[in-house]
């Protein structure tokens, strides 16, 4: 008799990628190069001040803190943020780090479901979280309904919707970040997963295909969300930028190549 195994659930798949001690710097453009960790923390602290401003007060939902890299700046902005994470491990890490902060509510979101329900928030912060959300069109809808009027909504770092981007910019974005892989070994491992992605495969028990979800198909359609939010907020913004891991490329891309990489931020919730 042969018996299936049931494909791991999401939080199995993000806890197999954020395991104890993932080094969330590591890969992440948006922490390691300065241009664009500058532009989300200011974005962060005008968000928290501007909801304050009019609403009085700025109850932040941000999903999937990993280890509270930007939690730490809402707090400095004063906010009080509820954070949610899919990986135990990282929910541990922020328990740890914030058991004496009582302006931390930390919420272990297993299923993905946990966050539509925290109930009303004056904002919601999501940094490079929505790619790994399959349904983020449908959670950013259900969020939105929680956001408070006057309130905000900020999502950094997703990749642009692939099918509107030129095959040089497609290029550029996939060689770049071969060259910077090529300087962190696992060959193997990435080639495979190459192999796999070119025939259109996904293997739904691998967390290469499964975690960075929509980094690894089509990317995350900006324009949709941007339609979205739309409706919602009185004034919505979204920047496009260029985002690799290299540093190197990092600056001579933010010159001269294509954006690969979108933020959005909406405010004055209606
Ligand atoms: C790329 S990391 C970003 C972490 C953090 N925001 C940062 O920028 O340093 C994505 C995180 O989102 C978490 N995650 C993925 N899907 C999630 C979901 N539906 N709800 C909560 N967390 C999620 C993962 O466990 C992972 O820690």
């Amino acid at each position: 008799m042969t018996t299936t195994q049931a494909a791991p659930s999401m939080g199995e798949l993000q806890e197999r990628e954020h395991g104890t001690g993932h080094d969330y710097a590591k890969g992440s453009p948006h922490i390691r190069h300065h241009t664009i960790r500058d532009r989300l923390v200011t974005g962060l602290h005008t968000l928290v001040q501007e909801v304050i401003d009019r609403n009085g007060q700025c109850r932040v939902l941000e999903l999937g803190a990993g280890h509270g890299t930007f939690t730490d700046h809402l707090l400095a902005a004063g906010a009080h943020v509820t954070v949610t994470e899919m990986s135990e491990p990282s929910v541990r890490f922020l328990e740890h780090r914030y058991r004496r902060n009582p302006n931390v509510t930390v919420v272990h979101d297993q299923d993905g479901t946990a966050a539509c329900q925290v109930g009303v928030v004056d904002a919601v912060v999501c940094v490079s979280v929505l790619h790994h959300i399959p349904d983020y069109l449908g959670t950013v809808k259900q969020l939105v309904e929680n956001i408070a009027p006057g309130g905000a909504f900020i999502s950094a770092q997703d990749p642009l919707w692939y099918s509107r981007r030129s095959r040089m910019s497609m290029n550029l974005d996939r060689n770049a970040y071969f060259l910077w892989r090529l300087g962190q070994g696992q060959f193997r491992r990435g080639l495979s997963t190459r192999l796999r992605r070119m025939r259109g495969i996904y293997d739904e028990a691998n967390e290469a295909d499964m975690v960075e979800y929509h980094v690894v198909r089509d990317g995350v359609d900006e324009e949709a969300l941007e339609n979205l939010l739309t409706s919602a907020f009185e004034k919505v913004e979204l920047q496009r930028y260029w985002s690799t891991q290299s540093g190197l490329l990092q600056a001579v891309g933010e010159r001269f190549f294509p954006p690969t990489t979108f933020n959005l931020v909406a405010g004055h919730r209606i």
